[in-house]
């Protein structure tokens, strides 16, 4: 964390001339499961990681905000604040901070001033490991600190949510939940109808890793949207709001109903949530024989049901498993899919193991090399004058 705040201030410093006078930061994370449960009303258990967004930022006395990116090149962007900011037609990157200054202008009308902001981020992108929620979160609280707007956290996680939609991602409210919320050496267990929070602690016997396949996915395009779209369409046909509200039972009651490709994504969605559950019990105590068996099955589900697996991350559950053998480890495709990292729960002893197998295998397999980390459960949003 501390690290990409001290770039973010020099680089404040070299582009604007003068010191901040503020600083935030805010997480990324990896999800240990619950895929694609969120926008289904269900359940999902993800961790905040180490890599982050940090912002430097000072107020301009003007009514523009005026944003460095540090890890785009440079990159330079400055937009009038107001309720509704056109997008950018072509710089993604700062579309996330004109639809969040957009969200919070338009609650507090008259609140927000012109800030000048240096933003640095170390959240490899296109890892599925929510760089953009990150950039939200930790731009949102930020707004909402500087001008004591008072914005509850998993409230600045909504207008995440809601940002995203204007750029065209209608995901769910996980990634923004847990970068805002998170608690140290904790996962959190979101219930995404409710917002109820539950932390759930990190057993001392187990270790998070990372493991980013380098495929990178990119999700403001239509398969994320068209999976909705299928999970929203069983959920018609079945007659209930959300695919929370169905079981197994009802989906074969149905089955009929529905064509082959719909049958099979509920039916993911459905066992999804049954597994974080049961996951979520056996983390707490660190069993990670069952953990391994529920991680597992969740990845299959993902890739067979739902479809959103690369033979790259499925390749990098397979060597785990073969490495360390039923039981001992509980690893599966995490994120929004199609690329992106896998997650693997082991045991300490074993971080090493897994390591050299990936290193003397993956590469044969997909002609990339993969990059591995180990990762503490870290806090969430953070603010700070300076
Ligand atoms: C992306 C979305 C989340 C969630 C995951 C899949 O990360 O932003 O809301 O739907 O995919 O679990």
């Amino acid at each position: 964390m501390s690290q990409v705040i001290d770039k973010a201030k020099s680089a404040f410093k070299a582009k604007f001339n003068t010191e901040p006078t503020m600083s935030a930061y805010a997480p990324g994370r990896v999800n240990i499961i619950g895929e694609h449960t969120d926008y289904n009303g269900g359940f999902v258990l993800p961790c905040a990681i180490k890599y982050g967004t940090g912002i430097a930022a000072r107020e301009n006395g003007t009514n523009k905000m005026r944003v460095l990116a540090c890890d785009i090149n440079n990159d330079f962007d400055e937009f009038e604040i107001g309720a509704d900011i056109p997008k950018h037609p072509d710089k993604l990157w700062v579309n996330y901070l004109r639809g969040m200054t957009g969200l919070i202008a338009k609650k507090y009308p008259g609140k927000v001033k012109g800030l000048d902001l240096a933003i640095c981020g170390d959240i490899p992108q296109g890892a599925g490991l929510s760089s953009s929620a990150s950039l939200e979160v930790s731009f949102g609280h930020l707004v909402s600190s500087a001008f004591e707007l008072g914005i509850a956290l998993q409230d600045v996680a909504l207008m995440g949510q809601a940002a995203e939609a204007y750029i065209g991602m209608k995901c769910g409210i996980m990634d923004q939940t847990i970068s805002a919320c998170g608690t140290a050496d904790h996962a959190l267990c979101i219930d995404c109808r409710s917002l109820k929070l539950t932390q759930v602690p990190v057993p001392s016997n187990l270790v998070v890793m990372v493991i980013n396949s380098n495929v990178k996915h990119q999700l403001v395009g239509s398969e994320y949207n068209d999976r909705r779209e299928s999970c929203e369409k069983a959920a018609k046909i079945m007659g209930v709001e959300l695919l929370r509200d169905a079981d197994l039972a009802l989906l074969e009651k149905f089955k009929d109903q529905m064509d082959e490709v719909t049958y099979r994504r509920a039916r993911h969605v459905i066992t999804e949530d049954e597994r974080v559950l049961k996951a979520m019990d056996a983390f707490a105590k660190g069993d990670l024989a069952v953990l391994a068996d529920l991680m597992y099955q969740s990845h299959l589900s993902e890739k067979n049901d739902f479809e959103i697996v690369v033979k790259e991350t499925d390749a990098l559950v397979e060597i785990v498993h073969k490495t360390l053998g039923e039981g001992k480890h509980a690893a599966r495709q995490t994120g929004g899919g199609f690329g992106g990292s896998i997650v693997a729960v082991v045991e300490p002893e074993n971080v090493q193991k897994v390591t050299d197998a990936i290193n003397a295998q993956y590469k044969a397999i997909s002609g990339l090399d993969a990059t591995i980390f180990e990762t503490k459960a870290c806090n969430g949003a953070q603010f700070a004058r300076l």
